[in-house]
């Protein structure tokens, strides 16, 4: 039977019109309506802001890429560290001088952190300014919810608990005629013990597999090349659906979806990762040979303090048995330094570990206490001068393995994508591995595959010119 409950699409119909009610408020007013989406936080914010873009254009909004003389402000925020929540409270205050030049600027607040009672109880207090907030389970609603604010005048608070749903059918308006973010799963159910996401987005819920494979199917027939399949773990997908389907049987379904574009997927959980997913990895041609598989730490005895339900021996054996079936996969993971009761002994685990494994490339954490997870109560002795010296060390060491693996590329040609330009004019590329290739080449290539010959290397980037 399937557990998760999808919004009426009656329900996703009235809030387009109830967009078009705000259009027509919004309408009276002299000017043009520009609106600015400040997303932070992971990949899965990014999507939920196209979406966000999707309503506010039904609404009449054009966008700007500043907070300065936007007539709305919209911030998708994230809760993942205290650092991300600084920047977010930093940024809120400073909307307070924007207003005063700019009275009628609309301030709304969405995202992770809005999911937080004590954030919620902050902006109502301090931040008088915020006219909106509303937590992620609540972003299909957010055109009623704005014309609420709108007809009321009053702050409007959507910050409970609800219990999530999956919507379809919001517009969608992204930011890249390239890459995309698909959704094929919402929230989370590891709690993994340092971690606030599923206490801010709330249970595992999957997408039924028709509609993301509609939705993959338009994106492929609009010419999209870099389609990336997003969801917390995504290998618990269809978990709640009652069919007998899971990742690696959608990987195959999207696989199949005619066109010339490759699949990326995040994050998969080393518990739920092995065979199936790396079979299908291998058998579809699609799928980028690329696999970002968080270890977080080297150490059993902290993994199992994280609540992680895997060993240092069992990831081990996982990335042997991953290479052993795709041999020129790239590896990405993500690892915390200074867990709450780490010795130096666990973290010389983590550091083997990597050298072991030898990442393309690593992103580094230094534990950040949680408002509400276990791991916020736990006894932490270590210095802060110790943890930021491992950090130092771990980050030092990881940058010469990626300056070595990317040295491996020099003298090679590679199919890649070319994406852009950066600010030096020369043009960005993508390997199907997805490292970031700095290219000689006349912009017309944007948007198309070149075969790309690698010239030269640095710890985090290629360089390259079009093979001939
Ligand atoms: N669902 C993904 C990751 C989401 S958060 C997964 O399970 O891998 C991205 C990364 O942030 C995590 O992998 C972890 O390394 C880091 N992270 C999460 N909570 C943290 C905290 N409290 N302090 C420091 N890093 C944290
Ligand atoms: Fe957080 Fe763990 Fe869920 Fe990832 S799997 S989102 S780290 S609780
Ligand atoms: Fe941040 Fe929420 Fe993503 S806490 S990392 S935006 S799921």
């Amino acid at each position: 039977m399937r557990q998760t409950l999808t919004i009426d699409p009656a329900e996703i119909a009235r809030q387009l019109t109830l967009c078009d009610q705000v259009r027509a408020l919004l309408d009276r007013r002299p000017g043009q309506k520009t609106a600015f989406v400040d997303t932070y936080g992971c990949q899965q914010n990014e999507a939920d802001s196209e979406r966000l873009r999707g309503y506010l254009a039904r609404m009449g909004y054009t966008f700007t890429d500043s907070e300065e003389g936007a007539d709305l402000v919209l911030m998708n925020t994230c809760a993942i560290r205290e650092h991300a929540e600084h920047r977010v409270f930093g940024n809120v205050g400073a909307l307070l001088h924007t207003k005063r030049r700019h009275p009628d600027q609309l301030i709304c607040l969405c995202g992770c952190m809005a999911r937080q009672d004590h954030v919620a109880q902050r902006l109502r207090q301090s931040f008088p300014h915020v006219d909106l907030v509303f937590g992620p389970q609540l972003l299909w609603q957010f055109p009623q919810l704005l014309l609420e604010k709108l007809t009321t005048g009053k702050r409007v608070y959507a910050t409970d608990d609800v219990p999530g749903a999956v919507a379809e059918g919001i517009p969608v308006v992204r930011q890249s005629t390239l890459k995309a973010w698909v959704s094929i799963m919402y929230g989370c159910n590891n709690f993994c013990t340092y971690c606030i996401v599923p206490y801010v987005r709330g249970r595992e819920r999957s997408r039924r597999p028709e509609d993301i494979l509609a939705e993959v199917r338009q994106l492929a027939q609009a010419g999209y090349k870099d389609i990336t399949l997003l969801g917390q773990n995504v290998n618990s997908y269809g978990k709640d659906l009652g069919l007998d389907i899971d990742f690696a049987w959608l990987l195959e379904q999207v696989n199949a979806i005619p066109g010339d574009f490759l699949i990326r997927f995040m994050t998969s959980h080393p518990k739920d990762a092995g065979t199936r997913l790396f079979d299908a990895m291998a058998r579809c041609e699609k799928v980028a040979p690329v696999l970002h598989l968080p270890f977080q730490s080297g150490s059993s005895r902290v993994l199992r303090a994280m609540n992680r339900k895997y060993t240092r021996e069992g990831y081990l054996a996982l990335v042997e048995e991953l290479r052993a079936r795709i041999p020129d996969i790239v590896l990405t993971s993500d690892v915390i330094v200074g867990f709450p009761g780490e010795t130096q002994e666990d973290f010389e685990e983590t550091m083997s570990l990597i050298e072991t494994v030898r990442y393309d490339a690593l992103f580094t954490f230094i534990f950040s206490p949680r408002h509400g997870t276990p791991a916020e109560k736990l006894p932490d002795p270590m210095p802060k001068e110790q943890k930021s010296a491992n950090f130092q060390r771990l980050l030092a060491r990881q940058n010469e393995i990626s300056g070595e693996k990317h040295r491996a590329y020099v003298g090679k040609t590679y199919r890649c994508l070319v994406d852009g330009q950066g600010g030096d004019g020369k043009l960005t590329a993508r390997t199907a591995g997805g490292r970031l290739v700095h290219l000689d080449a006349d912009p017309a290539c944007i948007g198309t595959w070149q075969q790309v010959r690698i010239t030269d290397s640095s710890t985090w980037a290629l360089f390259g010119e079009l093979a001939e």
